[in-house]
């Protein structure tokens, strides 16, 4: 229950629309009992000797009660009194039809509480579900790089989507069930102690016994929930790889394959569906068995006590329809019970998420960039064989650093620490000197721009793609794409800058996005260029083209590049060559090519 009840803060803002709700489910159950009590007077007045009249308690008027209860208590019984008068002048056919016709007021009265409880519960759970979603996605893009590499990204889009639903019904359905549930048993069981506080002592020492197979279902509930939600995941994760991969799955015909996998983890839902179904929809059934055996204990109990004339016919018919009435709310705090139990399995998993640090992107202070960068004895590792150790690499300002070296060698990781996507574990990357552990990390940020073998667009028009939301005019971002050699294509496009490039530039080729990438960190006129392997999908030709440029670029700011391709480097001041996670050696082009073996060959095919 922890954490769903740390989601119900989430409906704390909403506390006024709450406490309305609450105020009419209470004049809902009021009605409702109200409405139910019409069967005394219908029924007295027509079976007893007598025509109803209320009983009137002596006592209480001529105490002329002390205290508010006490003054309540009289005014009521002066109501009836009043009542009684008028009911003395009436013949039973009137009183049947008075008392008849008073039902429909009270029917739509009840009705009308009813729905605008419901309404306004709904409103301030839904609102709470639209806070969850947004802090969710707010917390998830401030969490730390390596978050999304540890989390299948299906697991991180099945938490925001599927989980956020049960959560949704849970909080907007559940809480209007468990208050309105709970308040027609309050008011019911108040006015059932009046009437006959005997017979009302069974339900009391029944209900415990309702409470047992209703708790053991809820656990069964909750189990097999968390375990639909974890194959909710899995279905992400599988449509996310196989969309991603179409090409790869076609080309290598993994269509079976693929449609084997899929079918699988669809089975494992369906069963586990099921299961859950039938707990969820045996609970209620047993909740009714029992009830119905209360209400057989009731029926000989209070016919006992009519043949006694302790109670009128009229008062036990109404005394068994508000017990039946009781069946309802108590299921639907069961079923309240049950869905807070399937809530609490995505809260869990929503807070697995929330609880998890994010980045700290102001915390630290702004440095300064006049000297350059230092990685000094820096080591790191994944955590499964791969690490980096005792990386030593000066960058001066204004210097172009290359790194090359045999794939999975670790240059991406290295050039992964200068705008704090990883921390060192040991030594330390400097900023004119200072620790970057102590730099605000979203200054780091604006110092930097990257361009990486992964390209990234999202979905909308090339110039928003270009300036990621910065502010902008039309000259910088037509220089910056003209360096990239971006604009020429980018004018012959049907809207120019205006043209939507599709989801992740689908729409593109590959050259084509790889050069909106590059105008993209040329326009943010970062001090600092990483350059990823970011010309390695552009032809031979197209990367002569923007070579120029680009070096150009480089000579004008401090840039470390990576790449396989020996013209992008041959200009760098030094050439670093990595390999198994260590520098081997470092020098200009010529130097290295006179004396390291691994170099000559990197470069020989
Ligand atoms: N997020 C990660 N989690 C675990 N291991 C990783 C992660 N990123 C990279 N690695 C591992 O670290 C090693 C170095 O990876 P890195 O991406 O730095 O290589 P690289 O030199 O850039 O290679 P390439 O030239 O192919 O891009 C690899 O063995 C890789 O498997
Ligand atoms: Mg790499």
């Amino acid at each position: 229950m922890k954490s769903f009840l740390r989601i119900l803060g989430f409906v704390t803002p909403f506390r006024f629309t709450l406490i309305v709700a609450i105020f009419f489910a209470v004049l809902f159950s009021l009605s409702n009992g109200l409405t139910i009590y019409t069967i005394v007077p219908i029924f007295d007045t027509l079976t007893e000797e007598q025509p109803f009249r209320f009983e009137i308690s002596e006592s209480l008027i001529t105490e002329e009660g002390t205290g508010i209860a006490g003054q309540v208590r009289a005014g009521i019984e002066g109501i009836k009194i009043r009542i009684n008068r008028h009911l003395a002048g009436m013949s039973r056919r009137e009183i049947l039809i008075t008392v008849s016709l008073l039902i429909i007021p009270l029917i739509l009265l009840r009705g009308l509480f009813d729905f605008i409880s419901r309404v306004l519960f709904f409103h301030a759970g839904n609102s709470a579900v639209l806070g969850i979603r947004r802090e969710l996605f707010a917390h998830l893009i401030r969490l730390p790089y390596h978050y999304f590499h540890r989390s299948r990204s299906g697991e991180i889009l099945s938490r925001i989507n599927r989980d956020v639903i049960p959560l949704s019904t849970a909080v907007s359905n559940e809480i209007y069930h468990f208050f309105s549930g709970f308040m027609i048993l309050i008011t019911n069981i108040t006015i059932l102690i009046f009437i006959n506080w005997k017979l009302i002592l069974f339900i009391l020492i029944l209900a415990p016994l309702m409470a047992l197979p209703i708790g053991f279902f809820g656990n069964l509930v909750k189990r097999f929930t968390r375990k639909i939600q974890e194959g909710f995941a899995d279905i992400s994760s599988h449509l996310n790889e196989t969309i991603t991969g179409i090409k790869v799955i076609k080309s290598f015909a993994m269509e079976h394959f693929e449609n084997d996998a899929f079918g699988a983890i669809n089975n494992r839902i369906f069963s586990r569906e099921l299961r859950r179904r039938v707990y969820q929809n045996l609970n209620p059934g047993v909740v009714e068995f029992l009830g119905a055996l209360a209400g057989i204990a009731l029926f000989l109990v209070g016919g006992y006590q009519i043949i006694r004339g302790e109670l009128s016919s009229g008062e036990f018919i109404f005394f068994m329809l508000l017990v039946l009435n009781l069946f309802e709310p108590l299921k639907q705090i069961a079923s309240a019970i049950n869905g807070t139990q399937a809530g609490e399995a995505a809260a869990n998993r929503i807070y697995q998420i929330l609880d998890y640090p994010v980045e700290p992107l102001e915390k630290g202070r702004e440095g300064t960039y006049e000297e350059g960068i230092a990685f000094r004895d820096v080591s790191f590792s994944f955590g499964h064989g791969f690490s980096l150790a005792n990386i030593n690499i000066p960058i001066p300002k204004g210097k172009q650093i290359a790194l090359v070296g045999p794939s999975g060698s670790g240059k991406s990781t290295i050039v992964n620490f200068i705008p704090g996507f990883y921390l060192p574990e040991e030594g330390e990357i400097l900023i004119d000197r200072l620790n970057t552990k102590t730099l605000s990390l979203s200054w780091l940020r604006e110092r930097s721009a990257m361009v990486t073998q992964e390209i990234y667009l999202f979905n909308g028009t090339v110039l928003e793609n270009i300036t990621c939301g910065k502010p902008y005019t039309m000259d910088k971002v037509i220089e910056a794409a003209r360096i990239a050699h971006a604009h020429e294509f980018i004018s012959r496009l049907p809207e120019g800058y205006h043209t939507p490039i599709g989801e992740r530039g689908m729409l593109l080729s590959g050259g084509e996005r790889q050069r909106i990438t590059i105008a993209r960190a040329l326009f943010s006129n970062p001090e600092i260029l990483l350059f990823d392997e970011a010309t390695s999908s552009l032809d031979y030709e197209s990367e002569k083209l923007i070579q120029d440029s680009l070096e150009y670029l480089f000579k004008t700011r401090t840039s470390v590049i990576i790449s396989h391709r020996l013209s992008t480097i041959q200009s760098a001041d030094i050439i670093y060559l990595i390999d198994s996670g260590r520098i081997v050696d470092s020098g200009s082009h010529q130097e290295l090519i006179a004396r390291c073996e691994i170099y000559r060959r990197l470069f020989e095919q």
